[in-house]
């Protein structure tokens, strides 16, 4: 089934949904960031998504919002668009007031990059951000980059927001040679719900619904070469899903080639295709056969596929196995655990203690952080920023010290 959303969502004026500052993270939809509004618990958590990619391999990120003693509490700042702010003061008008905004990770720009403006639509909420903020290519003072510290909180430093109804979790801090990698992990008691940032993800065979917003990543992906037009189907749908899953996985997957620049460019620029949003027919990829296999053991065909993204396994956890381990058994030991609220791709998941107990075996029964097949891209990567000196043997040892 698609388009199932309403005409007057889509037609959302241009203007509610413009983001002036997209230059500093200039990612897919650049300036325009459709928004779609769901409520994931009811009277309790809901959910703003936006998609966020490049070159067309897009995924849903998301903020959540928690109904908290005195108001909401925003996890994980995304650009808050006319439209976004419009349908958070709905909320506003039902539950009361932003009183907290959390920053849970200390290296996910693309949340961070939002937090100041965020905040200024806030004035009068409090700023939680995990500890050990970084920014790159220059490592600068929060202020500087808009994060104003005078009413700041370090989560865990400085004490941590609503103890009484949420349990906080701290994934890290590892080493990742730019900086450090350390998200922090909310459970919220009276929804069940556990909402990380990147630890993990929940994945559905089917596009999710921000799709049906604007469909073009996925029907661009769908295709097997630059001639071909873009055409929506449901299978076209289906198709480009799978595909954006494997590269977000995997990023170079194995049943992907880069053809030569001769015939990339031989293909493209046809008819019809000359376009920036058809990227002027250029299309330097060449899917082979089977690949269709290795997407489905990444997407659950009934509930969603909860996983740790493998570029998360394979680039900041390769030689931390035990860190993401313990910190797995401690998320999925809540009591009363019944939900995954994910920063990525879909939510809420089932996740319950027994579905994490089960999640820890199917980890320790295969190889962790392997380097073939799918894997090979990533670990020629994280090779070679091991040798030369980019990330650190250990991850932990800059901590231990
Ligand atoms: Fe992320």
């Amino acid at each position: 089934m698609i388009n199932n959303i309403n005409k007057s969502e889509i037609d959302t004026r241009y203007q509610d949904q413009e983001w002036p500052w997209w230059p500093l993270f200039p990612l897919y939809p650049y300036g325009r960031k459709r928004t779609i509004f769901s409520e994931l618990i009811p009277n309790q958590i809901w959910s703003f998504e936006q998609l966020q990619g490049i070159y067309y391999v897009a995924v849903p990120i998301r903020l959540s919002v928690i109904k908290v003693s005195g108001g909401l509490m925003l996890f994980n700042p995304l650009p808050p668009t006319i439209e976004l702010l419009n349908q958070l003061s709905e909320l506003e008008r039902k539950h009361g007031p932003v009183i907290d905004i959390v920053l849970p990770t200390a290296s996910g720009l693309e949340h961070k990059i939002s937090l100041p403006s965020l905040s200024r639509a806030f004035p009068k909420a409090n700023l939680w951000i995990c500890p050990g903020q970084w920014s790159f290519p220059i490592d600068l003072p929060l202020t500087w980059i808009g994060i104003p510290q005078n009413k700041t909180r370090v989560l865990f430093e400085d004490g941590l927001p609503h103890s009484d109804k949420c349990e906080w979790f701290s994934l890290g801090p590892l080493d990742i040679g730019l900086g450090r990698f350390q998200e922090v992990s909310c459970y919220h008691r009276s929804s069940n719900s556990l909402l990380v940032t990147d630890a993990l993800v929940g994945i559905s065979a089917s596009p999710p619904k921000l799709f049906e917003l604007d469909p073009t990543p996925l029907l661009f992906h769908s295709r097997e070469s630059g001639e071909e037009p873009l055409v929506d189907s449901y299978e076209a749908r289906i198709k480009g899903w799978r595909r954006l899953v494997l590269f977000s996985s995997f990023l170079k997957p194995a049943k992907l080639s880069i053809p030569s620049l001769l015939d990339v460019f031989s293909k493209s620029f046809k008819p019809g295709l000359r376009n920036p949003s058809a990227h002027f027919g250029i299309y330097p990829f060449n899917w082979e056969k089977g690949w269709e296999e290795s997407a489905s053991n990444l997407v659950g065909e009934r509930d969603s596929l909860v996983q740790i993204a493998p570029v998360i396994e394979r680039l900041v956890f390769p030689r931390a196995k035990d860190t993401f381990v313990s910190w797995l058994d401690k998320v999925g030991s809540c009591r009363g655990l019944k939900w995954l609220i994910s920063s990525h791709y879909n939510a809420p998941v089932k996740f319950s203690r027994n579905q994490a107990i089960q999640l820890k075996k199917k980890i320790n029964r295969r190889i962790w952080a392997q380097g073939e097949g799918n894997w090979t891209f990533l670990d020629w990567l994280d090779k070679k920023l091991l040798n030369f000196g980019v990330v650190p043997e250990n991850p932990l040892k800059s901590f231990n010290d």
